[in-house]
């Protein structure tokens, strides 16, 4: 894996990331309120031995010193200590208890040894602490006394009390924040990687192009505004999804030079993946292209087009199959200039056989002969065979990808099943690819229009482009008024 990669994985499950960072530090936080404060008094004593009055007798005492402060520090945190210290102060504790409190530190070299004591409370700290070194000085008055009775051979002094402690040293909350800060990051990261690792969905260009096995003809990025509306006003936007509009339609007029594809089926293999929404796109930006266009509503079973356009959805596809109207009373008008619709009409109880009759076939060769463009939007690939009937009697299919949430097997099975019934593909569309930083195009994980795997269609492609370079600066100078090819069903 590459450092961009990395970094795009980063990018992408940001998220994820953001989350466990956020629980690492309430979890810090929660740790920090949990844990009960700890208090910490200290006392410091010293150790000397009767010296001599020689200097060599003077070393020789501090040497004597030096080695006893080491046994001594092993006194003070030892259990006989500990329990006198109990039995003065009438704590409620065991002796092993307190033991795991106290701390003594001989500094090397020196006569000098360190008590730290912690409690919960502040004031028992001190008072232990306190008491303990008195405690020991006691002690070693008794151990020290030889048993003639004469002077002790060594002494120990509380060279500095404790006093209350200001703060507790346990919790420290910059500490545990910070530690479940690091934490979050580092468990968000691996998670981001394993999910990466774990992720059957479509993500690039590469991938959706292995799948289908054709070229990538257009990315429709993500945009909220589609969901409240679904077709864009091709003669007032120039958003980045119109202008993607702008490209795929462009890329379609140039697939197939010779034989220019003019009933498109758009489909896709689940629902939700902007079947609908992306069929009245392109035949919106067909449209604005001076073309006229017919919209068809081929998914017979939960048909959109009749609620996205807001038209009358029981007059369609169906109750001219079924001879209930003639195509001229079904063919809807939009306020979209060039775009006329058939919906689906009533829903028939034998869609897949209505569809792969005679008489569909019939319709769209009819449609075909009045119109420039047959767009027909249909139903989803995998489960029902309704689209694949359809797709077979089509000049051209486009199949759709949703980023990262079709699935990799979705797409392979759905694609099979185009080829099983001879559909001809012509191309693959990315929808609701994520627009960040100013444009799909800016974000690295697909491509737009590159060249395709095949040496023969890269030269078509590169050609295709640099008419759509032209084309798109035309489009975007174009008037919003446009004159209409007029058709009989206009
Ligand atoms: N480019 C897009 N950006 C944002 N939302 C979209 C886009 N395309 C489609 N949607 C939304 O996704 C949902 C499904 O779209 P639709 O076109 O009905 O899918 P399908 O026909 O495949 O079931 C709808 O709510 C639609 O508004
Ligand atoms: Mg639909």
């Amino acid at each position: 894996m590459s450092l961009q990669d990395f970094v795009k994985i980063l990018r992408s499950r940001w998220l994820t990331i953001a989350v466990t960072t956020v629980v690492g530090v309430l979890g810090g936080v929660a740790f920090t309120l949990m844990t009960t404060p700890l208090y910490e008094a200290s006392t410091r004593l010293f150790v000397s031995t009767t010296s001599g009055s020689s200097l060599s007798e003077t070393y020789q005492g501090n040497r004597f010193s030096q080695e006893r402060v080491a046994s001594y520090a092993e006194l003070l945190t030892g259990q006989t200590l500990a329990q006198r210290t109990i039995d003065k102060l009438q704590l409620d504790i065991t002796a092993a208890e307190l033991q795991g409190h106290i701390k003594a530190d001989a500094k090397p070299d020196t006569v000098l040894i360190s008590v730290n004591v912690l409690d919960s409370s502040a004031i028992r700290a001190r008072d232990i602490a306190n008491t303990l070194s008195d405690e020991f000085v006691v002690m070693v008055r008794d151990l020290e006394t030889p048993e003639n009775g004469s002077a002790p051979d060594s002494r120990v002094v509380v060279e500095q009390r404790a006093s209350i402690p200001d703060g507790p040293v346990v919790p420290k909350p910059a500490q545990n924040i910070g530690v479940g800060l690091a934490l979050g990051v580092v468990v968000g990261v691996a998670l981001a990687m394993l999910r990466d690792l774990l992720d059957n969905t479509i993500k690039s260009r590469e991938q959706l192009e292995e799948i289908t096995g054709t070229g990538l003809v257009g990315s429709i990025p993500l945009d909220k505004e589609r969901r409240r509306q679904a077709s864009i006003s091709f003669d007032k936007e120039t958003s980045g999804i119109a202008e993607a509009f702008r490209k795929l339609r462009t890329n379609l007029q140039f697939l197939a030079v010779d034989n220019p594809p003019r009933v498109i089926v758009v489909t896709s293999s689940v629902p939700s993946e902007g079947k609908s929404t992306t069929a009245i796109n392109v035949a919106l930006a067909l449209a604005e292209n001076e073309k006229s266009v017919v919209l068809v509503d081929g998914d017979l079973r939960r048909p959109s087009l009749n609620k996205y356009l807001d038209l009358i959805g029981t007059v369609g596809f169906s109750s001219v199959l079924s001879g209930a109207v003639s195509l001229d009373e079904a063919l809807q008008e939009t306020r979209y200039p060039g775009l006329t619709v058939l919906t689906s009409g009533t829903i028939p109880p034998n869609p897949s056989e209505l569809l792969g009759s005679q008489s569909a076939r019939k319709l769209l060769t009819e449609l075909r002969s009045r119109f420039d463009y047959v767009i027909v939007d249909s139903a989803p690939l995998l489960a029902i065979t309704d689209t694949a009937i359809l797709a077979a009697g089509a000049d051209g299919v486009l199949v759709i990808a949703r980023f990262g949430n079709t699935k990799k097997e979705q797409l392979s099975h759905a694609v099979g099943t185009l080829e099983s019934v001879g559909a001809p593909l012509l191309g693959a569309v990315f929808t609701m690819t994520p627009a960040r930083g100013g444009g799909s195009y800016s974000y690295g994980y697909y491509g737009e229009y590159s060249a395709r795997t095949e040496p023969s269609r890269r030269l078509e492609i590169t050609r295709n482009q640099t008419r759509e370079i032209t084309e798109s600066s035309q489009t975007m100078f174009q008037p919003s008024v446009k004159s209409r090819k007029s058709g009989p069903g206009d």
